[in-house]
């Protein structure tokens, strides 16, 4: 037999380079903390079914409470030659409390253990994540409030289409960001199980209580089959899953900060704090934090990609495959915690040109549905409405005037019917007031909207 706590069955080890490829210690050290909440409920359900004596499980008991305290404080060390967190922390626990700490592993395996650590680990990290979503609403809120009347054009095919609110652009974000919050704690519902107790594959013949061990954890579930307890890795990739979405809002919300920051629009200036120079051209401000938030959805949707592609063949039960879930998890967690906090501190403290914004509905055509809609209210029906005013934007273009600077009798020329109300219509204020039908860009709309949201976030 070898020195691996496995080793029984074999004469001879593997070279360390072999070992170094298989361990999975230096990054699944980041379940330490779950490793040992894991075992402490695993004993104390030893001790409760009786399956360990009393005296043995309060030896573990204190054992593995003694190294919550040492890998506080920073104090465990980790080997490749002890594989994984796992075995690591058994291997500390046996030197800790002598032999009896092999009694710890009665009734479990790996297999179980590691997907009760994750399973914890994604847990623990969801109401974080959820959080930081929250907070970006409330920021999005306050800014949509200051708003409100802010004018500025709409864009379909990145063209001038028509004017909206500033606010109501800000407020699709929020309801982009609550579908994400609510995809998160749906999430947990698939998470929040525990797969402690089905051991290896198979379940045990040892008389186990699931039920008291998920209850020590919080689970508010156990999984009904062991082989899926087992091999079930959909909890993390729906949240990889959810992370991508939530880093395509993002990424798309920087797309426009960033076009916004440029000298062509000008609609936005980001904070100095948020902003980097240049070290050859002494003008530059650059929005390099919204630049690598847009990038780091590629690393995101990379992770989601990875662990699909690792899971999509694996037969039941566990296979070491699975030992590739975690990094890209991790990853995802320092990704996105970090991302969706820059954004709403460079959200909130960006300075909004609104006089650059409404200047750019005041000397254009976004008003153009605004005259087809009047037309077609003085009994002209819309497509003819649509046509008259098409000539009129060509003839605009070719000599300069915008349809607000086109004199009364001109307009008395296509309809008698027409009144110098048509100016009333063609302000683009008036324009976005107007739009009051359910979910529109109409003040009463977004007030509404405004409401609800605070609702929402509470
Ligand atoms: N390090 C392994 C992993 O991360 C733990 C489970 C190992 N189980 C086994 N039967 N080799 O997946």
């Amino acid at each position: 037999s070898t020195e691996k706590l496995w080793g029984g069955r074999f004469t001879q080890t593997g070279a360390h380079w072999v070992d170094e490829f298989g361990a999975s210690i230096s990054f699944d050290q980041e379940l330490a903390h779950e490793d040992l909440q894991g075992s402490l409920a695993h004993v104390k359900m030893l001790k409760k079914t009786a399956i360990l004596p009393a005296a043995d499980a309060d030896q573990i008991i204190a054992g593995l409470e003694k190294l919550v305290e040492q890998l506080d404080q920073g104090k465990l060390k980790f080997t490749v030659e002890n594989e994984d967190i796992h075995l690591n922390l058994e291997k500390i626990l046996t030197d800790e409390i002598g032999p009896v700490a092999g009694k710890l592993h009665t009734a479990r395996s790996r297999n179980d253990q590691v997907a009760t650590d994750f399973h914890l680990y994604v847990k623990n990290r969801i109401p974080e994540v959820i959080a930081e979503l929250k907070h970006l609403q409330s920021v999005i809120v306050t800014m949509a409030q200051e708003n409100i009347e802010t004018i500025m054009p709409g864009y379909t095919h990145m063209q001038h289409a028509q004017p909206i609110s500033y606010a109501h652009y800000l407020l699709a974000y929020f309801d982009m960001f609550q579908r994400d919050v609510e995809r998160f704690e749906f999430n947990m519902k698939h998470t929040n199980i525990s797969p402690l107790g089905a051991a290896a594959l198979a379940g045990t013949t040892f008389p186990i209580d699931r039920e008291f061990s998920a209850k020590e954890l919080g689970f508010d579930d156990v999984y009904h089959n062991s082989l899926d307890a087992v091999s079930d890795r959909d909890f993390a990739l729906e949240f990889l899953s959810n992370a991508s979405i939530l880093m395509m809002h993002l990424s798309r919300f920087c797309e426009e900060v960033i076009l916004w920051c440029t000298y062509e629009f000008n609609y936005l200036e980001l904070s100095d704090q948020f902003s980097t120079g240049s070290s050859i051209m002494p003008q530059k401000k650059n929005p390099d934090m919204a630049e690598l938030i847009r990038g780091k959805s590629g690393r995101v949707v990379g992770n989601l990609m990875g662990l699909l592609t690792v899971m999509k063949s694996l037969p039941l039960a566990y296979n070491k495959d699975m030992q590739e879930d975690k990094e890209g998890v991790f990853d995802t967690v320092k990704t996105i915690l970090p991302s969706i906090k820059i954004f709403a501190e460079m959200l909130r403290t960006a300075h909004v040109h609104k006089e650059k914004m409404a200047d750019a509905t005041t000397n254009d055509f976004s008003n153009a549905t605004e005259l087809a809609d009047y037309l077609a209210s003085k009994e002209i029906p819309f497509r003819q409405a649509h046509e008259i005013v098409g000539k009129l934007v060509l003839q605009g273009l070719q000599t300069g005037t915008t349809l607000q600077n086109i004199p009364l009798d001109e307009y008395k020329k296509i309809s008698p019917l027409i009144d110098e109300d048509i100016y009333h219509d063609l302000d683009s204020k008036v324009a976005v007031e107007r739009r009051q039908s359910l979910g529109g860009t109409g003040f009463s709309q977004i007030k509404e909207n405004i409401t609800r949201a605070k609702k929402l976030i509470k």
